[in-house]
């Protein structure tokens, strides 16, 4: 061949189109890697589209309000059968402070996807709550039954309801979200199904008790690799 031969032009192009898309391949997989692996929890300040959670310190009359609400949640799942668990935050609350946590304005449940939930009509399930005058906020497809239960007359707190399914063995949250971002929700949103197999240990929350994982703070190390052994705030209250 020699040089200047049009043959040889076009497979060097080739080859340089080849390793362009490689490098491009190469960096979106880091990128994507790399933002899978931090840890979007509310309460580092590292989600890209929500605020931090606010270091909000309820007052006692707001906290009675907060273990009302989380009561009659917990309740409402009774009512229909549907096992649930303390989850995330609510779980170092429990341990900590029997209760929520004192920077918390929230209470987080894990209730199980399949079973009773899956074969309900899911109007029947919102109306429960509409009929104990709470609200619920969803966006089904994107992050599928994930609720937010709340009151328009006491928006400081509210109940984080989490759907959780079992995919052999491990509990896993189910929509569009957690497909898009599966490493991240693996490492930060799943864990082992053992610990939430009924019947479940109930543990005193305020002025009830509530169902929560089995084998103490262990769910922890799955929702919080980085930092479950350490007391955390919000970044807000520093
Ligand atoms: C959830 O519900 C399913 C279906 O009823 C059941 O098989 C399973 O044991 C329940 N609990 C867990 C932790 O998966």
């Amino acid at each position: 061949m020699r040089i200047g031969d049009p043959t040889r032009n076009y497979f060097s192009k080739v080859r340089c189109r080849y390793i362009l898309l490689t490098i491009v391949l190469v960096i979106v997989v880091a990128l994507y890697v790399t933002m899978n692996l931090k840890n979007y929890g509310l309460y580092t300040g590292n989600h890209p589209f929500f605020a931090a959670q606010p270091c909000q310190y309820l007052n006692s009359k707001e906290k009675g309000q907060l273990l009302k609400m989380a009561h009659t949640v917990h309740k409402i799942l009774d009512g229909f059968g549907i096992e649930h668990w303390l989850v995330y935050g609510s779980v170092f609350g429990a341990v900590r402070a029997h209760g929520p946590l004192p920077w918390d304005n929230d209470v987080d449940i894990g209730f199980n996807g399949s079973g009773t939930f899956a074969t309900m009509d899911f109007n029947k399930f919102l109306a429960a709550f509409k009929d104990n005058g709470l609200k619920v906020y969803y966006r089904r497809w994107i992050t599928s039954n994930v609720m937010k239960v709340y009151k328009d007359d006491q928006p400081h707190i509210k109940v984080d309801l989490f759907a959780f399914y079992n995919y052999r063995g491990w509990m896993k949250r189910a929509g569009l979200e957690t497909w898009i971002f599966a490493l991240n929700y693996n490492l930060h949103d799943t864990y082992p199904a053992r610990l939430v197999e009924k019947p479940l240990p109930m543990v005193r929350f305020g002025y009830f008790k509530l169902p929560a994982p089995r084998e103490g703070l262990t769910i922890q190390q799955y929702l919080y690799p980085d930092d479950w052994w350490k007391e955390v705030k919000p970044v807000t209250c520093k």
